[in-house]
């Protein structure tokens, strides 16, 4: 027997001492099970209890912690607690992820990251749940499960289809801004290091005075810029599916902390009804030259979780979790995703994944009248579990998080408003022209790759034209490129 000095002693779950955990007990040597080995039991019933539901997007994710770190003063725009100086230090855990892939889906493919952040404020936890990309491929929720049913695998065949890929985005021209971006080079990044990350949306931030401002996020990597080509990600992806998740599990063992520069753009509310574009149309960047970029702080991740599964797997991170002096913007996508996130979790993770240690506040606590549920901690205690009370419990605020909204206008289902300058092809166009010669290559190439695949003409055809009305020479190299690879 080796030396047991520094070892606990193996005990079933209710901490029994277990003596044999080689043999199963049977009837005799040779004899079938004994229904009183219930440790045998206990061990196979909760080996098939191991799995929770995948995210039904971004199931494939890396975590960490750090903090944020206040840089430059914009108490002018915000009465944030966590924002309200210079040297202000909060604690961050984030959670980086693609998007369509499985939960043991290769990390090098061409696919949006996701950006979620969790700030553990003093006033709450405020999530900010963005992507490493600025813009988006839709602009209304209502076509989120569509789209995203084209990205996974097929009824039929079970894997994805450039079929359904090809045929939602030819109906759904508001994508080809952000197609233009995705197989642009920045469409596959070396790591999650080498990647900036995007509120994408527009918030609202108010300020002591209630005075709002519409505002975007820019997280800016100072790792750099470093992205792989095609033929690269393939590489990789064969012999390291987890590169990503290796990458930066390593860095930061290494002490190799990677961190990212905060900025903001900020439109005061009164611009928004007139400005060029539909400010709150998520398919549309707001170019620098209207909004420069103003600088905020800097988010630092240096703490591996202990445990994966506990710890980046039931993290659940909401765009509806705010704090005070942010709040959310008439984006439709955002106010969807307002929903989407929470009702996801309790179905993913259950009513009291909010008690969870990555879930719950860490710089405060929560304090309200919700109980029980399943797997409910003591949370509330033996406290009175009604409100009003006389017995000392929590009391409402009457300050709003976030300034009130102007709206107008009959109810119903309505586009977005257009406006001046707006369409569905005018940013894609001018993302294209900005593009180096080389880099407008590999963009017509990789989508030409994609498109070649597609079994119909019509479909085909029909995507052609979504990238003509962005730029005539766009389309017209695509149109050659399939054509070679159709032919060839
Ligand atoms: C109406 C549109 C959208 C809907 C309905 C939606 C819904 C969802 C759902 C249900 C999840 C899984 C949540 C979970 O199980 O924990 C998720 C994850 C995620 N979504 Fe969205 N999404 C939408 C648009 C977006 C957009 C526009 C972005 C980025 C700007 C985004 C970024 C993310 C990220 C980063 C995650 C992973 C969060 C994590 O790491 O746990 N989503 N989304």
């Amino acid at each position: 027997m080796s030396d047991t000095t520094s070892r606990a002693v193996l005990t079933t779950e209710s901490g029994a001492p277990v003596a044999d955990n080689q043999n199963s007990a049977t009837a005799g040597p040779g004899g079938p099970l004994l229904i009183q080995d219930q440790y045998l039991f206990e061990k196979l019933a909760r080996f098939n209890r191991e799995r929770i539901p995948e995210r039904v997007v971004h199931a494939r994710g890396s975590g960490a912690y750090g903090s944020f770190e206040v840089t430059a003063d914009v108490s002018r725009y915000t009465k944030a607690h966590f924002l309200a100086e210079p040297g202000r230090r909060t604690e961050v855990f984030a959670r980086f992820s693609t998007v369509a892939g499985n939960l043991g889906a290769a990390d090098a493919v061409r696919d949006p990251r996701g950006f979620a952040l969790k700030f553990y404020t003093e006033q709450g936890n405020y999530d900010l749940v963005g992507n490493n990309t600025p813009v988006f491929f839709i602009k209304d929720p209502s076509k989120f499960p569509d789209f995203i049913h084209t990205q996974k695998r097929d009824p039929y065949t079970g894997i994805q289809e450039a079929d359904n890929v090809w045929d939602f985005w030819s109906l759904s021209p508001e994508v080809t801004h952000q197609v233009t971006w995705l197989f642009g080079d920045r469409g596959i990044p070396a790591s999650y290091r080498h990647m900036d990350g995007f509120s994408s949306h527009t918030y609202q931030w108010v300020n002591a005075q209630g005075e709002a401002f519409w505002v975007k996020y820019h997280f800016k990597t100072d790792q750099g810029i470093r992205n792989l080509s095609a033929d690269e990600a393939a590489a990789i992806a064969g012999v390291d599916p987890d590169s990503h998740q290796r990458d930066l599990r390593e860095a930061i063992d290494a002490g190799r902390f990677p961190s990212w520069t905060l900025k903001v753009q900020v439109m005061p509310v009164a611009e928004a009804a007139q400005y060029r574009f539909n400010p709150f149309d998520l398919t549309k960047v707001w170019p620098h030259e209207d909004y420069p970029l103003i600088e905020v702080g800097r988010l630092t991740l240096d703490r591996n979780p202990e445990n994966v599964f506990a710890e980046v797997e039931q993290s659940a991170f909401s765009p509806a979790n705010f704090v005070p002096g942010i709040g959310p913007s008439p984006d439709k996508m955002l106010q969807g995703r307002l929903f989407a996130y929470a009702d996801a979790h309790r179905y993913r993770l259950g009513v009291n994944h909010t008690q969870l240690a990555v879930n719950a506040p860490h710089a405060t606590t929560a304090s309200n009248h919700g109980r029980d549920g399943a797997m409910a901690s003591n949370a509330g205690g033996r406290a009175k579990n009604y409100e009003p009370n006389s017995f000392g419990g929590p009391y409402e605020t009457g300050e709003p998080l976030w300034a009130p909204t102007e709206v107008s206008g009959p109810t119903g289902t309505h586009a977005a408003a257009v406006h001046a300058e707006d369409n569905d092809f005018v940013q894609a166009g001018n993302l294209y022209r900005l593009m180096s010669e080389d880099e407008k290559e590999r963009l017509v190439a990789g989508l030409a790759g994609g498109l070649a695949q597609v079994t119909r003409d019509d479909i085909v055809e029909r995507a052609l034209g979504n990238f003509r009305a962005a730029d005539a020479d766009y389309g017209a190299r695509l149109e050659a490129a399939v054509k070679a690879l159709r032919n060839g």
